[in-house]
């Protein structure tokens, strides 16, 4: 019980369990529970357990907890006094009142981010688009906006980008917009029907113009071909100092998952991540963003 009270102590959790039990929904919904009210859950280990089975749910090495609050500690301040934009979440693109033109981003990797470096002291801008009620942050430190369009989204960003040391551009921003809004719901006449499209702001270049020094720009690719050319091309293109690319052909990677599989690349390197926790592809996108 005392777990699920919210205090403001720090509690960091080092679960261990069997492996069928760690991987159940509810161990996990639970664990997220937790994290949601601020505490930190350090994943266990993976090995034989002593049920005899092998898998996920070994109690992590007590050298490695003491690593990782070591690492905690270390880090909690490693960003004061730093402030950053982030976006997250789909955009809506409005057809008549009660359509519009969307996408299936949970907004989950932009809230790990906030979160992680809410975490290492930053004051964060949250401009989010739609995402579920559930979805919330639980920093004093996050400041959230949200927005609805991609025009919504490129106005809130071009207003506080001038005064951030950084920015992480993850919303997965609509590239159309209906030329009309309709004003009336659209009624069915058995005809085909077609909605004219007119190119929305690429919040991302405009602020990679914007970009003065000492400023960072981090941008997203989430491709399904060509992946490391496109995200080539993307970092130049918008003058971004690292891109995060997520590829959809790796399993667990991209939208609505609680995963992802990354390769940072910047102007002269590359990096490739293995699946994790978008908690734990959150540290490493800052870590990379710190290193800069
Ligand atoms: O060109 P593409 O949409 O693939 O680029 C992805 C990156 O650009 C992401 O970081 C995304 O958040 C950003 N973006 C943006 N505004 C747009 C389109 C994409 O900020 N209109």
């Amino acid at each position: 019980a005392f777990l699920l009270n919210r205090s403001s102590d720090l509690l960091v959790i080092a679960p261990a369990m069997d492996l069928d039990m760690y991987a159940h929904p509810s161990t996990q919904q639970n664990l997220k529970t937790l994290q949601s009210y601020g505490n930190h859950v350090i994943e266990p280990g993976t090995g034989f357990l002593a049920s005899k089975l092998e898998g996920k749910g070994r109690m992590e090495e007590p050298e490695n907890i003491v690593a990782c609050l070591e690492q905690f500690f270390s880090q909690q301040e490693s960003l004061r006094g730093k402030k950053v934009l982030i976006t997250a979440g789909p955009t809506y693109e409005k057809i008549d009142p009660v359509r519009f033109i969307g996408n299936y981003s949970s907004g989950k990797m932009g809230f790990a981010l906030a979160n992680e470096c809410a975490n290492r002291g930053a004051q964060v801008e949250l401009v989010c688009g739609t995402v579920s009620s559930s979805m919330q942050v639980n920093y004093p430190n996050i400041h959230r906006i949200n927005v609805e369009s991609a025009q919504e989204m490129f106005e809130a960003c071009k207003e506080l980008f001038p005064s951030m040391d950084s920015a992480i551009l993850c919303a997965a921003v609509a590239d159309f917009a209906p030329e009309k809004v309709a004003e009336q719901k659209i009624k069915r006449t058995g005809d085909e029907m077609v909605i004219r499209l007119k190119p929305n702001p690429d919040i991302a270049a405009s602020l990679g113009q914007m970009k003065k020094q000492g400023q960072t720009l981090v941008g997203f690719a989430l491709e399904t071909n060509d992946e490391e050319s496109n995200a080539q091309a993307k970092l130049k293109k918008k003058n971004f100092d690292f891109i995060v690319l997520n590829s959809l052909k790796d399993e667990g990677a991209g939208f609505r998952t609680d995963t992802n599989k990354i390769t940072i690349i910047t102007a002269d390197n590359k990096k490739d991540y293995p699946l994790k926790s978008k908690e734990e592809v959150a540290k490493d996108i800052i870590d990379e963003l710190e290193r800069l």
